[in-house]
């Protein structure tokens, strides 16, 4: 195995790197296979303060194991069920650029196909420019030979530009752009693109210059079926970027989409319709890495 590491990015917010993240691992972990038959395995990244994927996969977690049923909930809500266990554990030491963080100390199992490395609601947001933090989270993954236990490292990133963003970006091959049809999204798309350059420029004569990530594909969410604005967005988007550049499938509005409404996976509860346009989006996605896949349709 040699894991593929791909940063959902948007410098816009609300654009559903988080949602289509969770839920797209989740899928991949329950309805694919590789063509031997075995599962993927999977780990998620949370380098975003806000900290959401890892309050979903808490609150997924919870429900599945029913853990409220034996363990009194409110421990949970203060010390979370993660523990100790976050990414914040890489900044901690002073030495921690020269020092090895060891993989049980920030990695929670969350089930047989997926790992996860918490964010921490608590964190004091973090600058750019900390001179050698950047590399922690590459440091990271490489000093513990990560890429050789996962196929897929998928990291959620924050809407800003930030050290997060940096440390997202020198680990990653790939990144993937949520966007939504709206004028300003546009402006992340291309902000973006500069981003990935400026950190060319930051860190020339490294490796990065030779291995800065490239663009995965542009993933339209949130369109208003029927709505003639949303299509000429999307129609320009195409152009701009290039046809290739953009998923063939979009995500449609959907309530079942929503966190308001949603406490587990969409795959853990039978939520057809919006599950058959995910395994699409997924399909994609895998085809994009050269991932050769089974479709465990019915498990
Ligand atoms: N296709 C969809 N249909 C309906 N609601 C959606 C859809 N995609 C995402 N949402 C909802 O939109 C909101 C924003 O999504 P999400 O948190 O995934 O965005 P984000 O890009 O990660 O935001 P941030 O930049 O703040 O991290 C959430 O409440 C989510 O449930
Ligand atoms: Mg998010």
């Amino acid at each position: 195995m040699t894991a593929k590491v791909v940063s959902f990015i948007n410098m816009k917010g609300g654009v559903g790197k988080t949602t289509l993240l969770f839920e797209m691992a989740h899928l991949i972990a329950k309805k694919f296979r590789h063509k031997d038959g075995s599962k993927f395995k999977i780990l998620l990244i949370d380098t975003d303060p806000q900290a959401n994927l890892t309050q979903n996969e808490q609150d997924r977690y919870i429900k599945i194991n029913k853990i409220e049923d034996n363990v009194n909930e409110t421990d949970h809500k203060e010390t979370g069920i993660f523990g100790t266990k976050s990414i914040q554990r890489l900044f901690d030491s002073d030495m921690a650029s020269v020092e090895q963080t060891e993989k049980d100390e920030v990695i929670f199992k969350i089930d047989e196909c997926i790992d996860l490395i918490p964010g921490e609601l608590e964190t004091i947001f973090l600058e750019r420019s900390q001179s050698g933090k950047g590399a922690l989270l590459r440091n990271f993954i490489l000093d513990n030979d990560l890429k050789s236990q996962y196929d897929l490292i998928l990291i959620d990133c924050p809407p800003t530009y930030s050290l997060y963003t940096e440390l997202s970006m020198l680990i990653s091959d790939y990144y993937l752009i949520p966007t939504i049809p709206d004028a300003y999204s546009i402006l992340g798309i291309d902000l973006l693109n500069e981003v990935v350059e400026d950190l060319k420029r930051v860190h020339r004569h490294s490796i990065f210059e030779e291995t800065s990530p490239q663009l995965l594909g542009i993933i339209i969410n949130k369109v208003k079926e029927g709505d003639k604005k949303s299509s000429a967005w999307v129609e320009t988007v195409r152009q701009s970027y290039g046809v290739g550049e953009v998923f063939s499938t979009q995500v449609p509005i959907r309530s079942k989409l929503s966190k308001a409404t949603l406490d587990v996976a969409l795959v853990d509860t039978h939520a057809q319709a919006v599950i058959s346009i995910l395994l699409c989006v997924c399909q994609e996605f895998l085809e994009r890495l050269s991932i050769f896949y089974e479709e465990k349709i019915n498990e």
